[in-house]
């Protein structure tokens, strides 16, 4: 067994020394090429990885750009316009609120604006700017703002 697997651990070693000796030799050019020059550094970006879904983050983009303005960035209702209205913004981090709606009720609200459930037409209705697939967006978006 150890003799067969012989000539596979050679063959590894000598691609090992090649590959060193070629990211040696990179090295050492980039070195003499400038003086005292320090061998190229790089560091692997640390982003964030995002845990939504693609309709979650197209939902998040589309939330930021109509909604957080009286819900908040984060659907907590304390958007800088939330202040204008007499009816506060819902807040949509609130599971036990949100819980009482259906993703039909919410789709239905964005669209229809308050009035289609018998709300405040403080909140606006959307259906002539926002699509079906925006409006499903920010749904899944929505329901994630509770789920912490
Ligand atoms: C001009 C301010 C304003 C903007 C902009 C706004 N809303 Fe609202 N929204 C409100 C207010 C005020 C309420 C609370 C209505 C009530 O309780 O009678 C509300 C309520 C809601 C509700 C809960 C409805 C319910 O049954 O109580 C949802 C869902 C909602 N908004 C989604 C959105 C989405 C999605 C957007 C962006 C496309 C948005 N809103 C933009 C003001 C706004």
């Amino acid at each position: 067994m150890l003799l067969r697997l012989g000539p596979t651990l050679t063959l590894f070693a000598a691609l090992s020394l090649f590959f060193l000796t070629a990211t040696g030799s990179s090295v050492a050019v980039g070195a003499s090429s400038k003086e005292g020059a320090q061998p190229p550094t790089f560091e692997i970006p640390h982003e964030p990885v995002s845990k939504l879904t693609a309709s979650e983050q197209r939902g998040a983009s589309l939330y930021a750009y109509y909604c957080a303005v009286c819900h908040g960035k984060n659907g907590e209702g304390d958007g800088f316009n939330s202040s204008e209205l007499s009816t506060p913004p819902a807040k949509h981090d609130d599971a036990a609120f949100m819980s009482t709606l259906s993703d039909a009720d919410i789709a239905k609200v964005i669209k229809g604006g308050g009035p289609a459930l018998g709300r405040s037409a403080d909140m606006p209705p959307w259906g002539r700017v926002l699509g079906d697939r925006d409006v499903a967006s920010l749904v899944a978006f929505i329901r994630t703002l509770s789920k912490k």
